[in-house]
């Protein structure tokens, strides 16, 4: 696998987020949040909180972060990095383009960061 459209810019108004379920390329399914941040960039994380099974598209979105609805942890959507406890493992950050009106999310080649290589 390489990118697959995650959703279209449409779908997702700046500071707003969204669940993508996308295929590995060894066919498992794998969860991502697609998240929109306030100056309109798109961006793309793993979507269960590293702190529980909580889906962090359904959280907050302020700036470069969401928000976890369950118990506040915070994460970077640029990079995955945990921001604010009690989250503290990052979750995966994967490459996103926008094609048009595609948004692209590439699962199988994800970003490598100091937090979490
Ligand atoms: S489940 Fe996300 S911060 Fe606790």
């Amino acid at each position: 696998m390489s990118e697959q459209v995650a959703c279209l810019v449409s779908d997702l108004e700046p500071g707003a987020a969204l669940q993508a379920e996308l295929t590995l390329a060894d066919g498992s399914d794998v969860p991502v949040a697609v998240v929109r941040s306030d100056d309109g960039d798109f961006y793309a994380i793993g979507d269960v909180c590293t702190h529980g099974e909580v889906s962090l598209s359904e959280g907050e979105v302020n700036g470069c972060e969401i928000e976890c609805w369950a118990h506040g942890g915070r994460f970077d959507i640029r990079t995955g990095a945990a921001t604010e406890l009690p989250a503290m493992d990052p979750v995966t950050a994967y490459p996103v383009r926008v094609d048009g009106e595609r948004v692209l999310v590439d699962v199988d080649a994800p970003m490598m960061s100091k937090e979490n290589a």
